[in-house]
């Protein structure tokens, strides 16, 4: 028996072109989804499109500016027919503008609430109605650790990250009728290029605060999504799987 295949199954990943969002696709489209990359980057959308149906997956490479919120929904509706009902909707996209509150200023603000919570939003409520009329659906977002803990210097990337959380449970409770799932995903540190940009002594001193003693790898969230949104996933619902290595228990 296959267990987690998603046969038949469209799936939407935003932030795609790279990290989390890139090994969340190829995984998705490995286990027989047809994927839709959604960032802003298109050579990046198109590289990632290519590789995944060099190996057998089928995916689509779709531009998509989540910081434009009112824009998302008529976008969406230009998806072409193969790719257009969308069972599975991954929210990944997210970006940092860390400052201490005191120097923060209100753009930075904005833009971390615009992009990683607001963005989400205009997404998930141009996808959802589709599930809602075909009675099948998965919603998973990628959350943080840090909406969970705080963290010193990302006052609004934590808020973002915390308003998912309630956006998720509140929503599950909206869709379960419908048989529409809504999870959340809370990485611990993953090594990507946000990480990356970390000065090596906040790395080094990450490293030793997580039990299991290592960065988490891009695959362990992808795995930790693909079970959420299967058939076999089905029963969870409004849930926050923590993915950190021990950081947050
Ligand atoms: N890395 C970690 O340790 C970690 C930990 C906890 C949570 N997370 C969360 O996991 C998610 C992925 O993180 P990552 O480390 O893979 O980040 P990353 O390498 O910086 O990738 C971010 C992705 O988001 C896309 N994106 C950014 N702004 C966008 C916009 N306005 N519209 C559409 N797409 C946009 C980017 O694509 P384009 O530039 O092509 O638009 C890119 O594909 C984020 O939500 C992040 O907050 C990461």
């Amino acid at each position: 028996m296959s267990l987690f295949r998603l046969d038949g199954k469209v799936a939407l990943v935003t932030g795609a072109s790279r990290g989390i969002g890139e090994a969340i696709a190829r995984l998705l489209a490995a286990r027989g989804a047809r994927v839709v990359l959604a960032s802003r980057s298109e050579d990046k959308l198109v590289a990632v499109a290519a590789d995944i149906e060099a190996a057998g997956g089928k995916a689509l490479p779709f531009t998509l500016d989540i910081s434009s919120p009112a824009e998302v929904g008529d976008r969406l509706a230009e998806l072409p027919r193969d790719f257009a009902d969308v069972d599975i909707l991954v929210n990944n996209a997210g970006i940092t503008q860390d400052n201490l509150l005191i120097r923060m200023n209100l753009e930075q603000w904005e833009q971390v609430l615009r992009t990683n919570l607001t963005g989400a939003f205009a997404v998930t409520r141009a996808l959802t109605r589709g599930m809602m009329r075909r009675r099948w659906g998965r919603v998973v977002s990628i959350s943080s650790v840090v909406g969970i803990m705080g963290n010193a210097g990302q006052v609004n990337y934590a808020a973002a990250k915390a308003g998912l959380v309630g956006f998720s449970k509140s929503l599950a409770r909206e869709l379960a009728g419908r048989n529409i799932t809504v999870n959340v995903v809370a990485p611990g540190y993953i090594q990507t290029d946000m990480t990356d940009a970390l000065p090596q002594e906040t790395k080094d001193g990450l490293q030793g605060a997580i039990p299991l003693k290592r960065l988490g790898a891009v695959e362990d969230i992808a795995a930790a999504v693909c079970y959420l949104v299967s058939e076999e996933g089905g029963y969870v619902t409004g849930h926050v799987l923590n993915v950190s290595g021990g950081l947050y228990i």
